[in-house]
């Protein structure tokens, strides 16, 4: 499930706030955050990893259509992947995803400086800002802080 349009501006307000180092989106799905970040951050390197052909596909073509050289997106299983190079993440994945995103970051040696999630906490962090969306839910998006910058 892509996420919703306001969780994608709160998502994108927060990522102004995180520096000029490389963003990384684990399950970057159809593209639908990945490709306004690299449009809205053309100096910035934007990685994506997804798993499933189509997402990936569609984002490798939209990627060529907007000619956005800053972009790179993997289908690649994010839990196998070198994310040290990250200056912030972006995810929007479920309880057990994240669960797996902290146990990966706490094994590794990195320059994570933020983590942006949609809808879903970090379990053992606490976020530094929270957006709360309006929707019907009232969804939050969270920010997290790992290093000084
Ligand atoms: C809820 S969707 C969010 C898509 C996109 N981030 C967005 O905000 O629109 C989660 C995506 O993560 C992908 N995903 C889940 N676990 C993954 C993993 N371990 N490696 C790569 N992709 C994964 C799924 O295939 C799915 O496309």
């Amino acid at each position: 499930m892509p996420s919703s349009k306001k969780a994608r501006q709160a998502m994108i307000q927060l990522s102004h706030e995180t520096g000029q180092g490389p963003i990384f989106e684990l399950g970057s799905g159809w593209g639908n955050l990945l490709i306004p970040m690299a449009l809205k951050h053309p100096q910035r390197k934007i990685v994506g990893y997804e798993l499933s052909l189509l997402p990936w596909l569609t984002t490798a073509v939209l990627k060529r259509l907007f000619r956005l050289d800053n972009l790179q997106v993997f289908r690649k299983n994010f839990l196998q992947a070198d994310l040290s190079s990250a200056s912030l993440i972006l995810c929007y994945l479920c309880p057990n995803g994240m669960h797996d995103i902290e146990t990966q970051l706490a094994s590794k040696d990195g320059n994570l400086e933020y983590l942006i999630s949609n809808n879903f906490a970090l379990p053992s962090h606490q976020a530094v800002a929270k957006i709360q969306l309006t929707d019907f839910y009232k969804s939050p998006v969270y920010l997290y802080k790992f290093k000084s910058a």
